[in-house]
């Protein structure tokens, strides 16, 4: 499947939007502003602002209620890259193709850009443009899917575990946090944007489920067999650090078979939906085969 034409103008829009909620680079305290937008622009797949552009179309949201959570997504997110490459963490050098927010500015500035980024996307939502009962729901959506049952806990559970050999069920859940719960989140804040019933949500919902874990099974592939160049990132790393990864635990036939597995759920779960689930469903696509 190609990719949908239109994720090339939900990303533009979307560039421009995160540029907006950035404070700028030549107020104080400009190293802190300059180094939030380092981290945040000019870079990125955007794929969890995608899939809340793309859930929002299945529902028949209006575009224009979508900016608030794909912005406030891609905070997080970058928050999250701007920590997990921290030297107390993964202790990465590169990000993006660019050097990570430690080393193009300092450890002290890339923890508070972190902090600013995360506290950013809730306001965003907070003063969206939308109706208070659904800033709740995003608020609320998001900051689950951010914290200890979700991300946090998703990286906490990834360092407990490096250098050890995980039982596949607790491979899965840490997966399933540090990565799946964001992109869970992102499809729910897309679908929350308009009305939506409980069977929608609940498809919807097992969709990202495959999508947040296949994501991460994807780029644990990619760390051993793309370059660094392709990446944007260090290939090699998971196993330089022992990472417990898919392909460490099954093998990288086991790993890929997993993933061919996730991407026929993924057709299941959005199997009740027409063409308006297109997007959703090069999403899809596009996690299972993506090169970089
Ligand atoms: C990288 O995420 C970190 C993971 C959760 C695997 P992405 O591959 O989405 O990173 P960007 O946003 O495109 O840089
Ligand atoms: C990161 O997983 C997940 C996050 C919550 C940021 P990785 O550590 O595998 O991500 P990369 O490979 O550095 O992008
Ligand atoms: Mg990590
Ligand atoms: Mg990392
Ligand atoms: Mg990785």
């Amino acid at each position: 499947m190609a990719a949908d034409p239109r994720f090339v103008a939900w990303a533009a829009g979307l560039e421009d939007h995160l540029d907006r909620v950035l404070p700028p680079a030549d107020a104080a305290p400009q190293r802190l502003h300059q180094a939030m937008r380092h981290a945040v622009l000019e870079g990125g797949k955007r794929m969890r602002a995608l899939l809340v552009y793309a859930s929002g179309t299945l529902i028949g949201a209006d575009e224009a209620d979508l900016h608030a959570p794909a912005v406030a997504v891609e905070l997080i997110h970058a928050y999250s890259l701007v920590h997990d490459d921290l030297p107390a963490m993964d202790d990465d050098d590169l990000r993006r193709g660019k050097p990570t927010v430690h080393i193009a500015f300092d450890e002290a500035t890339a923890i508070l850009a972190g902090d600013a980024l995360q506290t950013r996307a809730f306001e965003v939502l907070a003063s969206a443009p939308a109706p208070a009962a659904r800033r709740v729901d995003w608020l609320a959506t998001l900051a689950q899917a951010s914290g200890a049952a979700g991300m946090c806990g998703g990286q906490a559970l990834d360092i407990d575990a490096t250098g050890a050999v995980q039982a596949l069920d607790a491979l899965e859940r840490m997966h399933a946090l540090k990565t799946g719960a964001l992109i869970r989140a992102s499809v729910r804040m897309g679908a929350l944007a308009g009305t939506v019933g409980p069977d929608t949500l609940a498809h919807l919902d097992a969709f990202a489920t495959a999508l947040g874990l296949a994501f991460q099974v994807r780029d644990d592939i990619l760390d051993i067999e793309a370059s660094s160049e392709q990446l944007g990132k260090t290939a090699g790393k998971d196993q330089a650090q022992a990472k417990s990864t898919y392909p460490a635990l099954l093998g990288m036939d086991g790993a890929k078979a997993k993933l061919e597995e996730l991407a026929a759920t993924m057709q299941a779960a959005l199997a009740p939906y027409d063409a308006r689930a297109d997007a959703l469903r090069a999403l899809g696509e596009l996690t299972v085969r993506r090169a970089h």
